[in-house]
Formats: structure tokens, sequence, C-alpha cells
């Protein structure tokens, strides 16, 4: 016998710890249960206008093939097996391969601009929006992309504040609104991670 998978969506502005809290609550689930999949795997391929210097707005809801994302979450609850695109954030295209995934039981949906989305919200069990105030999520940001991503500081810099923060202003923190719990620090987000856990177990 087949289940109806359960999907959460973990959303807040970038760097206020959306991965972050997708990995802690697939462990509190168990893995075996329970899979990530990531806005960020939907970006649209930006090989013919990326100019290297930050001033693509990847954080637009436009560099987000969501029509896609939709239809692979309506496959998922389908029990059916989607592909999932390969984004590079060096180069900053799609490859050509995907990736196979298979329906879990439990899937948690993270991303910055997925409660915005009106074709998205109806395909979520429950929902988290992490509200961590811009200069703590600025700081993270920074490490991370610097760290991890190979980004220059003063590229990161310029464009969290000539887009990311704009672009945050007005299609991220709105839709907190969509959201059935609310974070604001570590204490309430264990808080919520535990309800979650509670309703989808
Ligand atoms: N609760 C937290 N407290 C302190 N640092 C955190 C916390 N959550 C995440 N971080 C750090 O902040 C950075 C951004 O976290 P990440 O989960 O990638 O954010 P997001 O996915 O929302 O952009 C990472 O370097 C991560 O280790
Ligand atoms: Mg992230």
């Amino acid at each position: 016998m087949t289940h109806k998978i359960k999907i959460i969506a973990i959303s807040g502005g970038s760097g206020s710890g959306k991965t972050t809290a997708a990995h802690y609550l697939q462990q509190i689930l168990g893995n075996e249960n329970c899979k990530i999949l990531s806005q960020d795997s939907y970006y649209i391929d930006q090989s013919l206008n990326f100019k290297g210097d930050g001033t693509v707005n990847f954080d637009h809801p436009n560099a987000i093939d969501f029509p896609l994302m939709a239809e692979n979450l309506s496959d998922l609850i389908k029990n059916k097996t989607i592909q999932i695109p390969i984004y590079d954030f060096i180069t900053h295209t799609r490859k050509n391969e995907n990736i196979l995934f298979h329906p879990p039981k439990i899937l948690i949906v993270d991303g910055i601009l997925i409660l915005s989305q009106e074709i998205l919200r109806p395909f979520f069990t429950a929902s988290l929006f992490i509200d961590i105030a811009e200069e703590t999520r600025f700081k993270r940001r920074l490490k991370r992309d610097v760290e991890e991503r190979g980004r220059q500081p003063e590229g990161v810099k310029k464009q969290f504040y000539s887009l990311v923060k704009p672009m945050h202003d007005a299609f991220v923190q709105p839709s907190k609104e969509y959201a059935t719990f609310v974070a604001t620090d570590d204490s309430s987000l264990k808080d919520a991670l535990e309800k979650i856990k509670n309703l989808v177990i």
C-alpha cells in the first residue's frame, strides 16, 4: 500500500537558515522517510545574460522555473518518480543531466520564494517561515557565498543590497502570512520543527 506523501515548506530570507533547518528536520524525521527538494535546483539557466558581477536578479520569481517545480510536486504526490534539474552555482547554468528523485514519505521543500507562489502553496501540508533580521542574514550569506560558492565579498555585498534586499522586501517577507509557523530565533525554530514533526509522523 502506498501513502500519500506529506510536503513541508521551509521558507524565509536568504541566510535565514532554511537549508540548515531542512537538514535538521530531515534528521529528526529519519533519512529513510524524508528527502529535501530545493528551490535552488530550479534556477533558469543564466548562461546567456550572466555578467559575472552579480547583476542578474536571482531573487526575482522570474529567475525560477516554478511551473516545473509545481509539475514535479504534482507528480510526487501521485507517487511518481521525477527528474530534478541540476543547477551549477559557479557557471550559473543548468546541467544536461537530471537527478532521478523517488517520492519519499515526507518531502521538505526549501526556498526563499516558495510561499510567494500561488501554484505551489496548495501542495504544502504545513509551512515554516524563518524570520531573521536582515543584518544577521547578510553576515551569514556573505560567509557562505565566499566559502562555499567561490564569490568575492564585494560582489556578494553589492548583490545583497541592490537585488537580494529589494526582492526580499517585495516578495519574500510578504509571503510570511501564508506560513503555518513562524520562527524568529533558535528556540522558536526548535519548537516549530517539533510541531511539524508531530504533524507529519
Ligand atoms: N540557527 C543558526 N544559527 C547560526 N548560524 C546559522 C543558523 N542556521 C544557519 N546558519 C548559518 O548561516 C549560513 C546560511 O544558512 P543556510 O541554511 O544556508 O541559509 P539559507 O538556506 O536560508 O540561505 C550558513 O553558513 C549556516 O551555517
Ligand atoms: Mg539555502
